[in-house]
C-alpha cells in the first residue's frame, strides 16, 4: 500500500474562531511528524481561516454539492471549497446519508465533482449496528463502494475511503481488531474489483471512536492506511495524540 498513514480531523459541525488556536497548534506539531499526512476537515464556515492559519496540514471540506453552481440554497460547490483553499473533501459521511437521505448515487456524483475540481476525495461507507448484528457487514460495505466509488483514473492519493462502521461513531466502541482487518480486507479486494491494479493503492482509512489509547492498535492492522478522527480531533492534544501513535507505527 503507497503513502504515509493518513490522519484526518473531521471537526464536523463543531469550531468557531476560537479553534483557529487549535488548528494552528496542530499545523505546529505536525514539523515533528514529517512521515505522518496530517489534514482537518472543519466546518466550511472556517475552512479559509483555517488555510490561512496553517502551513503543513492538508485541509478539507466535510460535504459538497454535485453541481458547479446554482439554485441550491445552502449548499457548497466543489469549486467553492477549492476557491476557499480546501485541498480534499470528504463525502457520504454516514451523518451525511442518514440525516440528508445521500443515496450512494449522490455521493458517486459528489465524488466526481470534487476529483474534477481537482480535490481530493475521502469516501465514507460502513454499516449500522442491525446490518453487522444481521450478518450483513461485508455485503452493505460492499454494495455501498459498488454504488459510490468515482469513475476515477488519477493518483492513487487522490481517493481514500473511510470504513465507519455507523455504531462506533461517536460511541466509543470499535469494532474487534479481527473485524477491522477482515472489512479493510473485503474492502480492498472490492477496491481491486472496481479499479484493477490502482485498486491495491487507495488508502482506507478507519473511523469511529479512535482515541489515543486504541489508535496504535488500530493502525497496526493490514490495509488500515490512516484514521477519520471526530470527537478526539477537536483539540490539538488529543489529536496529536493519535498523530504521534501512527507515527511511532511508522519509524
Ligand atoms: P468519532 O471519532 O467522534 O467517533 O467520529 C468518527 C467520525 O465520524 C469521523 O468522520
Amino acid at each position: 500500500m503507497a503513502g504515509l498513514p493518513y490522519i484526518v480531523g473531521n471537526w464536523k459541525m463543531n469550531g468557531t474562531r476560537g479553534m483557529l488556536a487549535e488548528a494552528r497548534a496542530m499545523d505546529r506539531a505536525a514539523a515533528r511528524f514529517p512521515k505522518v499526512q496530517v489534514a482537518v476537515a472543519p466546518p466550511a464556515t472556517l475552512l479559509y481561516r483555517v488555510r490561512d492559519a496553517v502551513e503543513l496540514i492538508g485541509v478539507g471540506g466535510q460535504d459538497c454539492h454535485a453541481k458547479e453552481s446554482g439554485a441550491f440554497t445552502g449548499d457548497i460547490s466543489a469549486p467553492m471549497l477549492k476557491d476557499a483553499g480546501a485541498d480534499f473533501t470528504i463525502v457520504g459521511h454516514s451523518e451525511r446519508r442518514e440525516y440528508h437521505g445521500e443515496t450512494d448515487a449522490d455521493v458517486k456524483a459528489k465524488a466526481e465533482a470534487a476529483l474534477a475540481a481537482g480535490l481530493a476525495v475521502i469516501l465514507c461507507v460502513g454499516e449500522t449496528e442491525a446490518q453487522r448484528d444481521a450478518g450483513n457487514a461485508e455485503a452493505v460495505v460492499s454494495a455501498q463502494l459498488d454504488g459510490s466509488c468515482p469513475h476515477f483514473d488519477g493518483a492513487p492519493e487522490k481517493l481514500s475511503v473511510a470504513y465507519e462502521p455507523v455504531w462506533a461513531i461517536g460511541t466509543g466502541r470499535v469494532p474487534s481488531i479481527a473485524d477491522v482487518a477482515a472489512m479493510h480486507a473485503a474492502i480492498r479486494n472490492r477496491l481491486v474489483g472496481i479499479y484493477g491494479e490502482g485498486g491495491a493503492d487507495v488508502r482506507i482509512l478507519y473511523g469511529g471512536s479512535v482515541k489515543a489509547d486504541n489508535a496504535a492498535e488500530l493502525l497496526a492492522v493490514p490495509d488500515v492506511g490512516g484514521a477519520l478522527v471526530g470527537g478526539a480531533s477537536l483539540t490539538a492534544e488529543s489529536f496529536l495524540a493519535i498523530v504521534g501513535a501512527a507515527a511511532s507505527l511508522n519509524t
